[in-house]
């Protein structure tokens, strides 16, 4: 039987609950390896961030090492967001208590170093702002021409934004980042919003059942207690795990059921439409004719996400 080789993750997060719950997916499974973790501000602080991802980590039983990376958008201009997750990102329980501390390296020179000594080999797994992958292809784009693909979680896909109506959060805090990355021209996978609909919610009957279950089945339902409070009060009463989804689409070869290749085009200009991300699909004849540079964006159109949950806990619980 050929086994498939692991993929070699770097992955980028911001990390609060959703980003945990795919770091300790990532960690368990046995189709990637995690090379290392580099950390941005985004949902919580930067030192926060790395804290939520060395706890997330140990639990995995993970050693991968940790780097610290932007403090601020490639901008410099923050966009106020409220965390959903609660004030550390985790639900406001005390329960991130790490024994590691991040590296002494920086995140943008340990993501640099990496792609040089392995080229054609890194895939970067994007669970939040880019910013680091802007920053590391600021620094040396003739490295970073050599990263394999880049997986993000972000962007509305064809669907609605969650931090504006047309934008998502990750693309929202730093849109000029986003723009340098997509057009790098590396492969990209993104995993917008419209993957993270009902079918891959957690809803109140199953946190339930995770607080009485394995040890990583609770510290989710512990971290994303403040989500699920957030949530109810927009009359939804579970949590959603967009993160955990994207990497689902990596780490399981079978959940992605169609993708569809695109041109993005990220908007930066101040306004309505700041941070949308317009996908322009290869082939499709459009009235306008626009001028659309290279479709290097495969963006996940059908994945098996009624399955999603149970994979998901399957995992937690072995
Ligand atoms: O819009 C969802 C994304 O924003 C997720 O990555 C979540 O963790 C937040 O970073
Ligand atoms: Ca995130």
């Amino acid at each position: 039987m050929i086994v498939a080789a692991k993929h070699k993750i770097i992955i980028d997060t911001d990390t609060a609950g959703d980003d945990a719950a795919a770091l300790i997916l990532a960690a368990k499974s046995d189709t990637v390896q995690i090379l290392g973790v580099t950390v941005a501000a985004g949902n919580v602080s930067l030192d926060q961030a790395a804290l939520n991802s060395l706890a997330a980590l140990e639990l995995a039983g993970c050693d991968a090492p940790v780097y610290l990376g932007a403090t601020a958008p490639l901008s410099g201009e923050e966009k106020e967001c409220f965390s959903v997750y609660g004030r550390d990102g985790m639900g406001e329980a005390d329960i991130i208590h790490p024994k590691g501390r991040p590296q002494s390296k920086g995140a943008i020179d340990y993501i640099l170093d990496t792609v040089r000594e392995n080229p054609g080999e890194i895939e970067i797994v994007a669970l939040g702002p880019v910013t680091n992958i802007a920053l590391a292809i600021r620094k040396d784009r003739e490295t970073m021409m050599k990263v394999k693909r880049i997986w993000s979680m972000g962007t509305a896909g064809f669907g609605p934004g969650n931090a504006t109506p047309v934008a998502e959060f990750n693309v929202y805090k730093d849109a000029p980042a986003y723009k340098v990355m997509l057009e790098l021209g590396v492969p990209v996978t993104v995993i917008g919003l419209d993957m993270d609909d009902e079918p891959t919610w957690t809803d109140e009957a199953k946190l339930e059942e995770m607080k009485k279950g394995s040890e990583i089945q609770r510290f989710i339902a512990t971290a994303t207690r403040k989500l699920l409070e957030f949530k109810k009060g927009n009359g939804i009463p579970a949590v959603d795990l967009p993160d955990a989804v994207a990497m689902g689409c990596l780490v399981w070869p079978d959940f992605v059921e169609e993708t569809t290749l695109c041109y993005g085009s990220c908007i930066t200009d101040p306004g309505e439409t700041y941070g949308m991300v317009i996908f322009y699909k290869e082939g499709f004849t459009y009235d306008s004719m626009p001028k659309i540079g290279k479709c290097n964006v495969s963006v996940v159109t059908k994945a098996k996400k009624n399955e999603f949950v149970d994979r998901l806990n399957a995992v937690y619980r072995s």
